[in-house]
């Protein structure tokens, strides 16, 4: 445990008041609200999922999504309190996900979480979502305390991030264009999976062959750290145009497990050379992509072998959800930190920005 930390827990067990927070998520296309005390324990944690609705477009379209909240978020919310038998009285605080995400969509969970926390007189976190992901770790993980090395894949971003002390990060490496995430819906789709890709992918490797085809494994040369899956993409693109021309059949299955495997094992290498030179014995995965079993697994062993401590999220809070945002929030409040009821949404929130 850092001294910050024990110093903390300190303070909290001396005064031992439990801390309950309501927490609201809805950057992207779930609509979510949970309670939770002192910041590892989930009271309850609801998450209404758009999906159904997006995989007819094959992918999220922002407008739908913010109506979609507006039209879910009250409701939400009431049944995470309801859950936890917990009375928006005995709520502590309100956090709630400023950024980043789809601005319209998190408009209705800054604009929702401002109102309840002004009519009910309690103080407002705004919580960095990616912080939220890397935060999911603390959930399950009772034990885990920073410093520790942390992969966030999710649709959005990629970030090999060294998590220096709570609400502490440094990022080492970030993807340069397609998000992990983005690039299984992109092939998802070329491949006709349809929306939302990565668990659709997952499902038709296990029938398929991931040494097939030798699809790249790209580097970046200016930082050993940053990601590129741009090329991957356009390189499974390519070989289905090249089986087409050639009338070839697509095995579906060896496509999806051999590019699975091409974007699992960059993951995993910038994963472990980040091991090697932070001596970090300790490492988490976050974010959606984070509940891929080739990739978790893929990382257990590579953890193992160099006898480094390897933690994830259940699949449930890889996913968006607002449980996450509620740990995050809790450091922030120990922390002394809240917002002004000028909180806005930015869509383009850098991670360790406040
Ligand atoms: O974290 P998340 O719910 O939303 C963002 O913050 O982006 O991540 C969603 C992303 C999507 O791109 C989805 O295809 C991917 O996570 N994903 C997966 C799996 N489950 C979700 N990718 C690979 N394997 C999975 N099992
Ligand atoms: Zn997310």
């Amino acid at each position: 445990m850092s001294m910050f930390a024990a110093e903390r827990n300190e303070v909290m067990e001396s005064s031992g008041k439990d801390v309950v927070i309501l927490a609201i998520e809805s950057s992207c296309d779930e609509t979510a609200a949970a309670v939770v005390r002192n910041g590892r324990e989930v009271l309850s944690n609801v998450i209404s999922s758009q999906i159904a609705l997006h995989t007819l477009y094959g992918g999220v379209v922002p407008e739908i999504a913010s109506r979609k909240h507006i039209e879910k978020i009250n409701q939400v919310i009431e049944e995470a309190l309801s859950r936890a038998e917990v009375t928006l009285a005995e709520v502590d605080a309100i956090a709630v996900t400023y950024g980043p995400g789809l601005v319209g969509a998190l408009l209705v969970g800054v604009a929702e979480a401002k109102a309840i926390a002004y009519a009910a007189g309690k103080p407002l976190i705004g919580v960095h979502h990616i912080e939220g992901h890397i935060n999911a770790n603390y959930i399950e993980n009772k034990e885990l305390e920073p410093p520790f090395l942390c992969l966030v894949v999710s649709g959005g971003h990629t970030h090999l991030v060294k998590v220096a002390d709570y609400g502490k990060y440094e990022i080492l490496g970030r993807t340069r264009d397609d998000a992990a995430g983005e690039a299984f819906d992109k092939v998802a789709r070329a491949i006709g999976l349809g929306y939302p890709g990565g668990p659709k992918i997952e499902k038709v490797s296990r029938e398929g062959n991931a040494e097939a085809i030798a699809f790249p494994r790209a580097k970046v040369a200016e930082n050993a750290y940053d990601f590129s899956f741009s090329g991957v993409k356009s390189a499974v693109l390519n070989y289905i145009n090249g089986c087409n021309m050639k009338n070839i059949p697509i095995v579906q299955a060896d496509i999806a497990a051999s590019f699975q495997k091409a974007v699992t094992d960059v993951l995993i290498e910038h994963a472990m050379m980040a091991v090697e030179e932070y001596q970090v014995n300790k490492f988490a995965i976050a974010g959606g992509v984070a509940s891929n079993s080739v990739l978790r697994e893929g990382m257990r062993e590579a953890c193992e072998k160099r006898n480094v401590q390897f933690y994830h999220p259940a699949p449930i809070l890889c996913t968006d959800n607002a449980a996450m945002i509620g740990t995050a929030a809790y450091y922030e409040y120990l922390a002394g930190r809240c917002d002004g009821w000028d909180l806005n949404a930015v869509p383009n929130l850098k991670l360790g920005e406040r």
